[in-house]
């Protein structure tokens, strides 16, 4: 079989040793660490769990993927040891409870704040210069406290959640109108929660037709709705979070700050003024390349998209005054 261009492109590249850590080695971990040595763009993936032994047979299973799957990524598996994750360039934080149906995200702040906490303080310890991507939930109050507890530049963490809201969003929007996913192009912003996020589904387009023109308001609406409880949706069908989707969205960030590739992903910044919000971390369109987020970029958005925005601001900054 012909190799996909992009294919032959990045295994006939051999890039400046990337390593990545995941920590985390549960079902959204194992994805991320998976998908981003299916992508073959990092030279190595460090897998670590609490859970002695997990990792080690997480990465091990992986690794004999990799003549069925063609990447030449290293994924080596650690228990409880940072010194594995030492010179990491990129840390995904995956660690933590996933919600059981009927939970909300930030029902596992009590839990969660404190294992992201303590995981950021030991990536750094043995990684100065890594950029984080926070993908825990509540994932925007997870983001603004790992900003809290690092006092890292605010470009180099990165909450992960408008990617895998965007993606969801494509998914409704082409079954709606029963094409490729790969025609649909739409952006979620906001915070990452089953209330708070904003799909701009007057920006979603079907080969830059919008998509107005082939929907009913009706189906618009619920598109949107479908969106936004996305998660909650799955969590009732599987008993747990997602993971698929959740691996694959981290490991786009990670591609764009492998390849500097200065893609547009809509990701949890800390914002300071920009669309009117400051001091919080919510899901805003940013530019992705080696330094994380090279750039905040304020979209032009309808009144009705601003108020929502600003009110699911309001939702995050709610929970985010609920760490200690
Ligand atoms: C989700 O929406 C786990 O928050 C993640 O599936």
């Amino acid at each position: 079989m012909l190799e996909r261009h992009e294919d032959y492109v990045l295994s006939k590249v051999t890039f400046a040793s990337m390593k990545v850590t995941v920590v985390g080695a549960g079902a959204v971990g194992a994805s991320c660490a998976e998908y981003i040595a299916i992508k073959n763009f990092a030279s190595e993936v460090c897998l670590i769990d609490i859970k002695e032994g997990f990792a080690e047979g997480k990465a091990m299973d992986l690794m004999q993927c990799a003549s069925l799957n063609g990447f030449d990524t290293k994924i080596v598996g650690a228990t409880n040891d940072y010194t594995k994750t030492a010179n990491s360039d990129v840390a995904v934080i995956t660690s933590g409870i996933p919600r059981k149906p009927g939970m909300t995200r930030e029902e596992l702040i009590g839990i969660n704040a404190g294992i992201v906490k303590s995981v950021s303080s030991s990536l750094l310890e043995h990684s100065p210069n890594a950029i984080i991507i926070v993908v825990s939930n509540p994932m925007d109050t997870m983001t603004y406290l790992v900003h809290k507890n690092t006092d890292l530049p605010k470009n180099r963490i990165i909450g992960m959640g408008g990617a895998l809201d965007s993606a969801r969003f494509k998914y409704r929007i082409a079954e709606a109108l029963t094409c490729p996913s790969s025609d649909v192009d739409g952006m979620v912003i906001g915070g990452h929660s089953d209330k708070g996020m904003v799909p701009l589904i007057a920006k979603a387009t079907r080969n830059s037709v919008n998509v107005s023109e082939f929907l009913s308001a009706e189906r618009m609406d619920q598109i949107v709705n479908d969106t936004k409880v996305g998660g909650a949706t799955l969590t009732g069908l599987l008993g747990t979070s997602a993971w698929y989707a959740p691996g694959a969205a981290v490991s786009e960030i990670v591609k764009a700050i492998a390849l500097d590739s200065h893609k547009m992903i809509p990701c949890s910044a800390l914002l300071d003024g920009e669309y009117g919000i400051e001091g919080l971390s919510i899901g805003v369109p940013c530019i992705i390349g080696k330094n994380g987020i090279e750039r905040i970029v304020e979209v032009s958005l309808s009144e009705s998209e601003k108020n929502k925005l600003k009110e699911s601001a309001a939702g995050v900054a709610k929970t985010n005054a609920l760490l200690d």
